[in-house]
């Protein structure tokens, strides 16, 4: 993979948050990258770092409660200009141009990414002429256009009214215009079907996946569903309290999976037509505050071994692009180098 081809390229990011009860490593030593028009899926169970990685990106860690305190996130510009955005300052103008210019995010809460008080057209209006050098006139009608690319109808009666004037498809919908309506090269989008029923989901995967190839976006999708990962991504990293335990492709996680969490997270999708109680994986995510001494996914895991109480595995890997976090992989893997 040459530099050209990469579009961002995270490595050994860590954000901790400093609570009253202690520290918490949200997001412990992650490294990985994302090419140009490739959908990366991001995947774990709830609190395991997977939006607060997303956020460092965007730069919008919140200090001092948080902060990113070790790696760097490298975006590359189509000319190949390389930005590492943790050097800039989250408030600059140019890191304000690249948030929402070049890398957009849909938020995982609809209803607080878009604000009760104003119209969705005048939320999406001022998102676009912040970017871009539009008059309000323009500004709405490309506004109407994004709304009317969605899927939303009637969007120039639609653009004027409020968010709780929507469905919960509608809202995000809504999300997706204002997050597209700067026509940006990277999209975030996490957990962007979660609120939403079946049939609506598929809708607006199938929209995403729509956009991604009219505009050559590169997207990373964060879920804790594995049926919209094997809907949308082609590759995907797993990440357990605030660590990439597996980086591969979906094929290998789906067919292929190393890691004891891996397979304990495929064995819980629900399989239509089956009777029985479905499988899930024994317990729970541990407490961040207090975190075992080896590897973190020790007490839950089945395959467990005397080594895994004692010291936290290292990173192997196992196949061409495909690596695992896990002792089992000792002997058999490559051991990558940590940096
Ligand atoms: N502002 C904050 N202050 C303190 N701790 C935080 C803050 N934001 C996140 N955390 C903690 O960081 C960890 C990772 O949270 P994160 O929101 O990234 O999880 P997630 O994988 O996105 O989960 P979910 O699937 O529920 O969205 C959690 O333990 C969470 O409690
Ligand atoms: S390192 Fe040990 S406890 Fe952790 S996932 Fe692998 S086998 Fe299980
Ligand atoms: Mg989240």
């Amino acid at each position: 993979m040459t530099d050209h081809d990469i579009q961002l390229k995270v490595d050994n990011l860590k954000t901790y948050f400093r609570t009253e009860a202690g520290l918490i490593k949200a997001v412990d030593g992650v490294s990985f990258s994302i090419r140009r028009g490739e959908t990366l899926g991001v995947v774990g169970e709830s609190g395991c770092g997977k939006s607060v990685t997303a956020l460092s990106i965007m730069q919008l860690i919140r200090k001092p409660r948080g902060k990113i305190v070790d790696g760097t996130i490298t975006y590359y510009r189509k000319d190949g200009q390389a930005i590492n955005l943790t050097r800039l300052d989250p408030q600059s103008p140019q890191m304000r141009r690249i948030r929402g210019g070049e890398i957009a995010m849909i938020f995982q809460e609809p209803m607080t990414a878009l604000n009760p008080v104003y119209t969705v057209g005048q939320q999406i209006i001022e998102a676009i002429r912040l970017n871009q050098n539009l008059s309000k006139k323009q500004a709405r009608a490309h506004a109407i256009d994004m709304l009317a690319k969605v899927g939303i109808s009637v969007p120039e009666r639609r653009i004027d009214q409020y968010p709780w004037q929507f469905s919960g498809g509608m809202r995000q919908r809504a999300m997706i215009a204002m997050a597209l309506s700067c026509d940006p090269e990277f999209l975030i989008a996490d957990e962007p079907t979660t609120a939403l029923d079946v049939t609506i989901e598929a809708q607006i995967l199938s929209l995403l996946k729509d956009l991604q190839r009219d505009m050559g976006l590169s997207i990373m999708i964060i879920t804790h569903d594995l049926g919209v990962i094997a809907e949308m991504a082609s590759r995907v990293v797993v990440m357990y309290t605030g660590k990439i335990v597996e980086n591969a492709t979906t094929d290998d996680i789906f067919y292929n999976p190393k890691h004891p969490y891996t397979v304990g997270l495929l064995n819980s999708i629900p399989k239509i037509g089956l009777k029985e109680r479905l499988y899930s994986i024994k317990g729970s995510v541990p407490n961040m505050l207090a975190l075992p001494k080896g590897c973190y996914f020790a007490p839950r895991c089945p395959q467990t071994m005397d080594i895994c109480h004692r010291q936290p595995p290292g990173e192997y890997q196992v196949g061409p692009a495909h690596f695992v976090r896990c002792w089992l992989y000792e002997s058999a893997g490559k051991e990558v180098a940590q940096a």
